[in-house]
């Protein structure tokens, strides 16, 4: 609970601390001194591997380990039936559903856990896995998500008791009946039109630089279990091993090192983890598991897939009134999606975008297919990245069919600047913004009317014959929800989101903050500091952020879904305000003042009138250490902890455009421009948050273009290596042109909205706008993502392809 003590109020104008800076931990990054899970070696480590199915659907007759186990390197062959006599076979997902830690009866999905070796070597390990000898019986496959609930379908999940089919969930949010009502009145009235379109969010994969791993050490001795991992909520992990193995939580300590890069790809628990445990619990020996980059590509969760059909009730002037949406969703062989416990679809609900709608609602439908499981929240706040895309297109879709500018139709859509904070038609409250200014500012820096002449010109050249490239400007404006979450509405497999922070001040004035977050490489150990800094007058340097362990932090559930700034930002200002009350009561009494008679001023305690009689923070925290005679029942030192129960999730937003360059007889798209105006709130520092930006463009940039993990007929993965799932470089991304708008968050102690998954969030659909704008003059009026020049090529004949 918050200490309502503390006093929550707007953030400074120019608060003392924020700013550009270059990163703390930059220093061990860029001399090659990361210290990631695959570098920490421990003595008579010993390393495992993985046997992973070769079909995606198949009955297993028998596994035969004793051509691995005479290996004379290999320490153990654990399978499904080890496992299952330890009652570990299945574990629980962070969606309710359970998943196979080694596959016992049947395989699931190509890449599918079937045994695990463990070897003094990590080379003799994967040499092992070939001498194990699995008979399959191969099963026909569910690869189709839009069949999957067909009669007669093969049943993916038969494990589960009295299971005939592949369903996993119906979910639905907004007001079904309202919206049938302005559905019916559109149809009926002349003046108005119903808009529909079908809209993939194709299966995409975060593909973090650094693959998932695990080194396990059980202490015989002590009975205490470390587990150094790749995870992004090391809390939520212990935890949940705690429930699981049955092993006390003081027992356990998750330990996460330095972290390449995670986007939601490090949030759930993976078969190779919990094997990595009870190795080193059979072998008595600490054990090592890293997975290589085609185990990451096929295996851990993927996201998206999200089969989308939209439709918009709308004037022929442009006012939209409704949307009504029917959602496909593709969750894989186990619904393993960490998402808060009331939203299967995440925070799909956020469909209706940045626009003032009179009614809206979706259905979603999660499936089973013979897949990877899916439905991770890749860079985004819980299925936002699929639902701000889907608004997107049909905005652009409704322009098109209407023929109006589609920055017209936006202007004229957009939530206004008094109507925060506003409760969406499906329930959302938004804090803050001024969305029509936020896009101007977009349009303005783009040159939008200058834009939309050369595109003139360039379309009055092709028609005649002249062979140029066509220009296309594709905008997006996009609303996130981020900062998960409120304790009554959000729990993962019941965990409230909470956070804790943890600060002690030093003697010497040097402090040291624990925080629950888990940084993957987005600063926290610095702009975590910088909130510190400036709301104790400190430098930034003083203080150490301290996160990643959960013996030395507090409790909280992570980093994902941009919710460290939000939640543990917000619970670093409040603990650093409740040292500040503490250091006002000792300065008090160093300065032989009533506590009343101070003020907060220029990054000291100072006597109201007389700026000559203060003291900071550090001379406060040696008096405080000291044996100064403080007032009765106040106790010494400056330590304080708080728990940070966030009121409401913060809602950043921005306006993004794209301006390419295609080629409509290659399908060549070039990305000649992108603008990203990004509104999120307070910047702790600017520079980490355009750092944040210029990375999710990236990423958009390749969702858009060039990405897309599909299965063939039998269930093979074909997305399985990077020279198949391209990641964008330097060479497809412009060079961004960024701005910004500040609102600050209302209700954030500093005033600081997410920022972290934005622009992977905004930048798609701006991306797939502006293709499908340049090739207007082929009468294309969408097509799914990814649009290789194959994809754009067909679609410009008139045959978009199919995923
Ligand atoms: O949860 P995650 O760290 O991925 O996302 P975030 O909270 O949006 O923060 C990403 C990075 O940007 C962190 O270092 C933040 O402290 C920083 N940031 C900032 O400087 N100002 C903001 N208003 C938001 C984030």
């Amino acid at each position: 609970v918050q200490d309502p003590s503390v006093q929550i109020h707007a953030a400074p104008e120019t608060p003392q601390g924020y700013g550009s800076m270059k990163r703390k931990e930059d220093a061990r990054f860029v001399r090659g001194r990361g210290h990631y899970v695959d570098d920490i070696v421990l003595p008579g480590m010993l390393h495992g591997a993985v046997l992973r199915s070769p079909l995606a659907h198949a009955r297993i007759v028998s596994i035969d380990t004793s051509a691995a186990e005479a290996h004379p390197k290999v320490h153990a062959v654990i399978t499904g039936e080890t496992l299952a006599g330890l009652g570990l076979a299945w574990m629980p997902t962070l969606s309710y559903d359970t998943q196979a830690v080694l596959a016992t009866d049947k395989v699931r999905f190509q890449g599918q856990e079937v045994a695990f070796v463990v070897a003094d070597d990590k080379y003799s390990a994967r040499d092992a896995l070939a001498l194990i000898d699995v008979e399959y019986e191969p099963l026909t496959p569910v690869i189709d998500a839009k069949t999957a609930l067909d009669r007669g379908s093969p049943v993916v999940r038969d494990d589960k008791e009295g299971k005939t089919d592949n369903h996993i969930f119906d979910w639905e949010s907004g007001d079904s009946a309202a919206t049938d009502k302005v559905f019916a009145e559109a149809e009926a009235a002349e003046d108005q039109v119903v808009v529909t379109a079908d809209v993939l969010y194709p299966r995409v994969h975060p593909a973090p630089l650094e693959t998932c791993g695990a080194l396990a050490d059980m202490d015989p001795v002590t009975g205490k279990l470390t587990l150094w991992t790749t995870t992004q909520a090391p809390h939520a992990h212990r935890t949940l091993y705690a429930m699981v193995a049955g092993l006390p939580e003081h027992k356990i300590r998750v330990v996460s090192p330095d972290i390449g890069g995670g986007f939601g790809n490090k949030v759930g628990i993976y078969p190779g983890y919990v094997c990595a445990i009870v190795a080193s619990i059979v072998t008595g020996k600490p054990v090592k598991w890293m997975e290589d980059r085609s185990e990451n590509l096929m295996s851990t969760s993927f996201a998206r897939d999200y089969h989308m059909r939209g439709e918009v009730a709308v004037t022929k002037d442009g006012r939209i009134r409704a949307v009504r949406v029917d959602v496909l969703a593709d969750h894989g062989a186990f619904n393993a999606t960490a998402q808060p416990t009331k939203f299967p679809a995440g925070f799909f609900g956020v469909f209706t975008g940045s626009y003032d709608l009179e009614a809206a609602h979706c259905a979603v439908t999660g499936v089973y297919t013979n897949k990877a499981s899916g439905g991770v929240a890749y860079a985004c706040s819980f299925r936002i990245t699929e639902a701000v895309y889907l608004i997107e297109r049909l905005v652009d879709i409704v322009a098109h069919d209407l023929e109006m500018d589609p920055a017209e139709l936006r202007m004229k859509n957009l939530l206004h600047a008094d109507q925060f904070p506003y409760q969406s038609a499906t329930g959302w409250v938004y804090d803050s913004g001024d969305y029509p200014h936020t896009l101007q500012v977009a349009l303005d820096k783009a040159g939008y009317q200058e834009l939309r002449a050369e595109q003139a010109e360039r379309r009055r050249r092709h028609e005649a014959g002249e062979r140029v490239d066509l220009l296309g400007i594709g905008l997006s404006f996009f609303t996130e929800a981020v900062g998960a979450g409120p304790r009554r509405e959000m729990d993962i497999l019941g965990l409230g989101m909470a956070d804790g922070a943890d600060l002690r001040v030093h003697p010497t004035g040097k402090a040291v903050l624990g925080i629950s977050a888990q940084t993957q490489g987005q600063g926290h150990e610095t702009t975590f500091a910088q909130i510190v800094a400036a709301e104790l007058g400190m430098s930034p340097d003083d203080i150490e952020v301290v996160h990643g362990d959960t013996d030395l932090t507090p409790f909280g559930l992570g980093t994902y879904g941009s919710r460290s700034t939000p939640v543990s930002g917000a619970a670093t200002a409040m603990v650093a305000r409740k040292v500040r009350e503490r250091a006002r009561i000792v300065a008090a009494a160093m300065l032989e003042v009533s506590a009343d008679d101070l003020e907060w001023n220029d990054g000291r305690w100072q006597v109201a009138g007389d700026p000559e009689a203060s003291k900071t923070i550090a001379e406060i925290a040696l008096a405080a250490h000291s044996s100064l005679e403080l007032p009765e029942g106040v106790e010494g030192h400056l330590d304080a902890s708080c728990v940070y129960n966030p009121p409401n999730l913060t809602y950043p937003c921005g306006a993004y455009v794209a301006v390419v360059d295609v080629d409509p007889r290659t399908g060549t798209v070039n990305v000649r421009r992108f603008i990203a105006v990004d509104d999120c709130g307070v910047r702790i520092n600017p520079m980490i948050v355009e750092g944040q930006v210029h990375g999710g463009l990236a990423d958009g940039v390749g969702m858009a273009l060039m990405q897309g993990i599909a299965f063939d007929l039998d269930g093979n993965c074909l997305g399985g290596s990077m020279m198949d799932y391209l990641l964008p470089t330097s060479l497809e991304c412009p060079s961004w042109e960024l701005g910004e708008t500040v609102t600050p968050s209302p209700h954030h102690p500093i005033g600081a909205k997410g920022i972290g998954e934005s622009a992977t969030v905004g930048s798609p659909p701006a991306i797939v706008n502006a293709v499908v704008d340049a090739l207007g003059p082929y009468g294309v009026r969408h097509a799914d993502m990814p649009l290789t020049p194959a994809a754009v090529w067909s679609a410009a004949q008139g045959r978009p392809l199919r995923t």
